[in-house]
């Protein structure tokens, strides 16, 4: 279970103290399927790199599976990130010299699966994902956009994380496409039993997650 609580940000800039979130406080369930609306600067990015302990809160507590995150030392908030979390990002991230088999077969190096272990779970990644096999050996600017969230989603899955943080997945797509990556996303929190917390633009994709949450000005709004 995913329980934040008062959880504040306040970035110092040039221009002064901006507050990106103001006592945000949410509960995600084990296995639900969240997502997240808001305008563009509401704050819904900086609420995911907290989760993903990609930056420190200003205040608040994020808790995760009874663990305040933001309490951990640096080190331990490394391997939080490794062994829990799983991104996925509106431009994919995926490293273009390499084929979408292998960008896979990274991150189960970086979670320290044995070599001769990497290749086939690699291949089954990409086929629950839909990708067929020749589609897997081709290096990220020879697929679609869609093909390409799907690869980021298969490495997203790669170590088993509790937690996927996805920051506007379908905000590069369109929306038919979109829809089948939420569908996609939808399906595994369902047979993996993952959190998803997934930022969209999207009303009608919003409504079919099992609970949403509003940001406006940093501020947790009701729906
Ligand atoms: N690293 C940063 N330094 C200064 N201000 C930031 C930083 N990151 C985000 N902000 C500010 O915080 C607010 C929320 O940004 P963000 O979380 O990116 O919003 P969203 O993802 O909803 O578009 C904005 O006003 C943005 O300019
Ligand atoms: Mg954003």
């Amino acid at each position: 279970m995913l329980v934040v609580k008062n959880l504040t940000k306040t970035f110092n800039t040039a221009g002064g103290k901006v507050a990106a979130l103001e006592n945000v406080t949410l509960t995600v369930e084990t296995g639900q399927f969240a997502s997240i609306i808001g305008k563009s600067g509401s704050g819904k990015s900086t609420l995911l790199s907290m989760l993903g302990a990609l930056d420190v809160p200003t205040s608040g507590s994020i808790e995760v599976d009874d663990v305040d995150i933001a309490k951990l030392s640096s080190g331990k908030q490394t391997d939080y990130r490794a062994r829990k979390i799983g991104f996925v990002f509106q431009h994919y991230n995926l490293i273009p010299n390499l084929s979408a088999l292998q960008n896979v077969m990274l991150a189960l190096e970086f979670g320290h699966m044995p070599a001769g272990k990497r290749k086939a779970r690699a291949t089954q990644l990409l086929s629950d994902v839909g990708l067929e096999p020749d589609e897997q050996l081709r290096k990220p600017s020879r697929l679609s956009g869609g093909q390409q969230q799907r690869v980021s989603i298969a490495r997203a899955l790669a170590n088993h994380p509790a937690i996927i943080l996805a920051d506007e997945p379908t905000g590069n797509l369109d929306s038919e496409t979109g829809q089948k990556i939420f569908d996609l996303l939808h399906r595994l929190s369902r047979s993996e039993n993952t959190t998803i917390l997934a930022v969209t633009h999207d009303m009608d994709i919003a409504g079919k997650t099992d609970v949403t949450f509003r940001l406006k000005d940093g501020k947790m709004t009701t729906i």
